[in-house]
């Protein structure tokens, strides 16, 4: 069983966790991901590292179905059945100069190891974080803690530029040139960020997190298209090179279980 050390809600959608599990955090690097079970009988969630702080693994998730709702009514002192991990490559830190990392929304999470982890080898880090609202921003303050440039976006215009993360991108390129940029957000913003990205002449790490069940390569259910070849995305990925991937494949897959969601989600509302 793995303690529930703390937990934090960082927004009406969004908790932090953090969990004690020694061996997967004495293993994890940055991009690394982890399964975990709620219980027994639970769902697989698979989420990407947040941070790691001795024996303990910080684990940011959206309360979107059934199981992270579930998640969510677990509380300090209360006890996972599984957190397996780590799992997946780890990301592939580049010998860049300044690097350039884009978050949408709860995609602030993973990016978080890995531009501290490019701050930590003396590179140049600049952030633009996007989301819905002010309140819809997480980890602000741990990006200030090690990121030199910080712009930020919001649909509504409640905190920085109104619009999305690809307006300030558009602005920035007008004066500014990077080595490398890693973007982890909803599908459709990693999209276009690659499609903006490359007509700048810029590479573009992606994060992807299609629908997983055993995480280890064998049920196929995470299978994604990369330069026109079938990968896994927990064996091989979870990054991959923004430009090679069939993202519109991927929107598609993303919804043939829109349907068991629902039902899942209802025996919850009745509970
Ligand atoms: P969201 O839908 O609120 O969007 C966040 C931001 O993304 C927006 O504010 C905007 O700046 C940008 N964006 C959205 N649509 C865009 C578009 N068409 N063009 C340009 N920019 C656009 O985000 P959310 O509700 O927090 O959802 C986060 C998503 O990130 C989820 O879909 C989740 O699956 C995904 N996610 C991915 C990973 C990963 O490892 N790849 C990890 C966590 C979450
Ligand atoms: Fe089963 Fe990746 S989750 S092959």
């Amino acid at each position: 069983m793995y303690e529930i050390i703390a937990k934090e809600i960082l927004n009406k959608d969004v908790d932090l966790m953090v969990i004690n599990a020694p061996l997967v955090a004495r293993n994890a690097e940055p991009g690394h991901f982890i399964i975990l079970r709620v219980d027994d009988i639970g769902e697989r969630i698979p989420l990407t590292i947040a941070e790691i702080e001795g024996d303990n693994v910080s684990i940011i998730y959206q309360k979107l179905g059934y199981s992270t709702n579930l998640l969510g009514t677990y509380n300090v002192g209360d006890s996972l059945s599984d957190f397996v991990g780590p799992l997946g490559k780890a990301a592939h830190i580049r010998d860049v100069k300044n690097v350039l990392g884009i978050a949408g929304g709860v995609g602030a999470a993973p990016l978080l190891p890995q531009l501290r982890e490019y701050a930590r080898r003396g590179v140049k880090v600049t952030l633009v974080i996007g989301a819905r609202s002010k309140e819809h921003i997480i980890l602000l303050d741990k990006y200030k803690e090690f990121c030199d440039e910080i712009f930020v976006a919001t649909d509504d215009g409640s905190d920085g530029t109104k619009g999305f993360v690809t307006d300030i991108l558009a602005d920035l390129y007008k004066e500014r040139t990077f080595d490398h940029a890693i973007a982890i957000g909803p599908l459709v913003m990693m999209k276009f960020v690659v499609l903006l990205n490359k007509k700048h002449g810029l590479q573009t790490d992606v994060s992807l997190n299609p629908v997983m069940i055993d995480g280890t390569g064998m049920c196929g259910n995470c299978r994604v298209s990369i330069g026109g070849k079938t990968f896994f995305a927990c064996v091989d990925g979870p990054d991959f090179p923004g430009e090679e991937v069939d993202f519109d494949e991927l929107i598609v897959r993303q919804t043939y279980y829109t349907e068991e969601e629902h039902v899942c989600n209802l025996k919850l509302v009745k509970k």
